[in-house]
């Protein structure tokens, strides 16, 4: 089996990082103007995250192509991290935004585009009832809230290692097997491990004994934990097992989509007969324009009518007045009629399979220990010979040096890889060719790193 030669990887990423700064001087000159008004150079601290000593500052960007400010076109494989998953501005969403843009943005009253939405969504999602909310951080702690209120129960759980946005009760992680405020946890509202528990993906001895005592209001997981140094994927049965025994308990089961939409026009849960309660999606549910939305049964939809809609109710936590805004609406449903299309779903996982038979015959050719997943357009690679089944075996794999430098590689190369892992998406306008570059790129980016 091949290695990694640590000082060879420090001298490629030093001349690789010297290599992009200097191709980039409007960025760095952006940039070093931006440490003055913008905390820390950027509006966002993730956009900080990436592998040069300063980001790429955005130009523009259409279909899979994104431009920086110094003329560098990147074929976009991050594609702002899901949220632009079927293409930088999709022609149709682009052209009713415009549209709507010119007759009320925002109104706080519904439309005949809600109605339109939530049929469309009830169909594809098998869920009758929907709700809007503005990302999916947002649904999912309007769902967490909706959960707990139905089942009069406290607590929540969750599995190590998972990422369903800046949500105060799942910011937790295990630690040497006991539940801890994740490492980073910035001003906590409450300890999280009081009202949360914690355990292992794929483990139903564990889930069994959480869920025992019916304390437990819900359990909210993405059907494949996307958010780690790596995928990790369920066992054979294991999803059948979680529903049954979430039922037996009378605990709710939510499901988070969020990345998992990658995996067909419904969702792994479509594609894999999962039967959540409630089923939360954001991202690229309205092609890139800020919106999320969640999906419930019809016996969760009348729980939800009478504690929120009914008589008196007084709604506090839910909602908000952004929240379903025309625009949002309007984009949702060019979304789901125009661009999240089978036939477009249909591209985008050929070329997703493309791409990671690609990366797997590098592998293989360089006789490397690495696997490669793919959950329909997604790919992600990593530096273990097989895929973890939990949250702690995915962190062990993490190489956050091996990242930097493939992702300083690629974008010196014309080729751009989501930073903080590597996660590759095919979008609708991606081709066989810019597949074909990519991996060519990484093929290089191998070979160099071994010295062949
Ligand atoms: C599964 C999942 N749920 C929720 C979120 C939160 O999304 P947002 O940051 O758009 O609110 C993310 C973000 O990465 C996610 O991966």
């Amino acid at each position: 089996m091949a290695t990694i030669d640590r000082s060879r990887l420090a001298a490629l990423t030093a001349s690789e990082s010297e290599r992009y700064a200097a191709a980039r001087p409007r960025s760095r000159a952006l940039f070093e103007r931006a440490a003055r008004s913008l905390v820390g150079g950027v509006p966002m601290q993730w956009m900080s995250e990436w592998p040069g000593p300063f980001p790429p500052f955005m130009a523009e960007a259409e279909g899979a192509r994104l431009t920086d400010i110094d003329g560098h076109r990147y074929i976009d494989f991050c594609l702002g991290d899901t949220g632009a998953m079927f293409g930088h501005s999709p022609p149709a969403v682009a052209r009713v935004a415009a549209a709507q843009t010119a007759k009320g943005l925002t109104a706080m009253l519904p439309s005949e585009n809600a109605v339109i939405v939530a049929e469309l969504l009830a169909q594809r999602f098998a869920l009758p009832f929907w709700q809007m909310a503005l990302s999916a951080t947002d649904a999912n702690r309007f769902v967490l809230r909706l959960a707990r209120e139905i089942t009069g129960r406290p607590k929540i759980l969750v599995f190590n290692g998972c990422y369903h946005g800046t949500v105060d009760e799942t910011i937790v992680s295990l630690e040497n097997g006991k539940p801890r405020s994740r490492r980073g946890n910035v001003g906590p509202a409450f300890d999280p491990t009081a009202d949360t528990r914690v355990i292992e993906f794929n483990d139903l001895a564990a889930l069994e004994a959480a869920l025992a005592d019916r304390k437990v209001a819900c359990v909210l997981t993405e059907p494949a934990l996307t958010n780690l140094t790596g995928v990790v994927l369920p066992d054979d049965g294991y999803h059948a097992a979680l529903r049954a025994i979430a039922r037996k308990t009378g605990t709710l089961l939510i499901i988070d989509e969020t990345h998992t939409i990658s995996t067909g026009p419904g969702g792994y849960s479509r594609a894999h007969g999962l039967e959540p309660d409630i089923l939360v999606l954001g991202k690229p549910i309205a092609g890139g324009i800020p919106a999320a939305v969640f999906g419930m049964t019809d016996t969760i939809g009348g729980q939800v009518r009478e504690r929120l809609y009914g008589p008196g109710a007084a709604v506090a936590g839910i909602g908000g007045t952004l929240t379903a805004n025309a625009l949002a609406l309007a984009a949702m449903r060019a979304t789901l009629t125009e661009v999240a299309t089978e036939a477009a779903y249909d591209h985008m996982i050929r070329l997703g399979t493309r791409l990671a038979e690609g990366i797997r015959a590098v592998v293989r050719r360089h006789d490397l220990p690495w696997y490669v997943t793919q959950l329909g357009a997604r790919v992600e690679y990593r530096f273990q010979p097989s895929p973890p089944r939990t949250g702690t075996e995915a962190r062990a794999g993490a190489d956050s040096a091996v990242d930097r430098f493939f992702h300083l590689w690629c974008l010196n190369r014309g080729v751009m890889v989501t930073p903080m892992h590597n996660m590759l998406l095919a979008c609708p306008a991606t081709s066989e060719a810019d597949i074909d570059r990519h991996n060519e790129v990484f093929g290089e980016a191998v070979a160099a790193l071994l010295g062949r």
